[in-house]
């Protein structure tokens, strides 16, 4: 169903709003594990050569022909575990720093904020703008309701950042994604933003460094987007 039928009200957050944006946070967070352990397989032929090599051996060195079939079963379960635990860490990181305390994080912040959407005022989305310098400031924590995707919900979100940034006078809004579906891509893209690096690689605060194997089972890969604000003269 579109927007035309039911309405998207874009509006700041408020404190009632907490449960629902935390929720919704968490259950868009969640989805990153399947998407980072299987989707991403495909992505990162490098892993693949090491997953093939590890089979292969397994095989020779067993000499056991159902070697074949365990070893890739486990390396899957292993991109699974790996990547719930490293994505279960970020959340409760999130969960425990700014979206812990929104209002000290965003609202109450210069140059920052967040945002609900609301269908038949059920809080079913959110977005932040957070302030990273004079000049430039950042997209973050876009989620929205599984239940209510495909209707335009995100595109309000983040035209709602992309007014705001236009009319505090930044001139870029930047955002980084590990997603690699494409409904976060093509979202951005569709919102006027362009992909202006990718990098390798994660970041876990207040976690320390990845182990041999979260390296081996966890790879990410950081697409990084920006949009120039283009300001009228008088
Ligand atoms: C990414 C996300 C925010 C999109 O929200 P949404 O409300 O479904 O997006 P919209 O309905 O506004 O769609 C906007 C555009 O995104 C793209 N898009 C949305 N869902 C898509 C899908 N499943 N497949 C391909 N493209 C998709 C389309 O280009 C669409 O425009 P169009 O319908 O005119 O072609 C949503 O899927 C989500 O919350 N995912 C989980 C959390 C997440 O990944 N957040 C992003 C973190 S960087």
């Amino acid at each position: 169903m579109k927007t035309e039928d039911k309405p998207v009200v874009v509006r700041e957050f408020e404190s009632r709003d907490e449960q629902d944006v935390r929720r919704i946070f968490s259950e868009g967070m969640r989805e990153m594990v399947t998407d980072t352990a299987f989707r991403g397989l495909r992505h990162h032929p490098e892993s693949l050569l090491i997953y093939l090599v590890m089979t292969v051996s397994g095989v020779w060195i067993s000499a056991c022909w159902w070697v074949i079939v365990l070893l890739p079963v486990a390396i899957l379960y292993a991109r699974y575990y790996f990547s719930h635990r490293v994505t279960l860490s970020s959340t409760k990181h999130a969960l425990k720093t700014d979206m812990a305390n929104i209002e000290r994080f965003y609202t109450k912040s210069p140059g920052s904020c967040v945002w609900v959407a609301e269908v038949n005022n059920q809080v079913v989305g959110l977005v932040a703008a957070k302030q990273r310098s004079h000049e430039v400031v950042e997209l973050k924590r876009m989620s929205v309701h599984h239940r209510h995707r495909c209707q335009g919900v995100g595109m309000a979100l983040g035209r709602k950042v992309v007014e705001y940034a236009s009319t505090q006078g930044f001139a870029k809004v930047v955002l980084g994604t590990t997603n690699y579906t494409p409904a976060a891509h093509n979202l951005y893209r569709r919102l006027g933003f362009q992909c202006v690096g990718v990098t390798n690689g994660y970041t876990v605060s207040a976690a320390p460094g990845p182990s041999l194997l979260e390296r081996l089972f966890y790879r990410v890969r950081h697409h990084h987007y920006e949009l120039e604000l283009e300001h009228k003269e008088n």
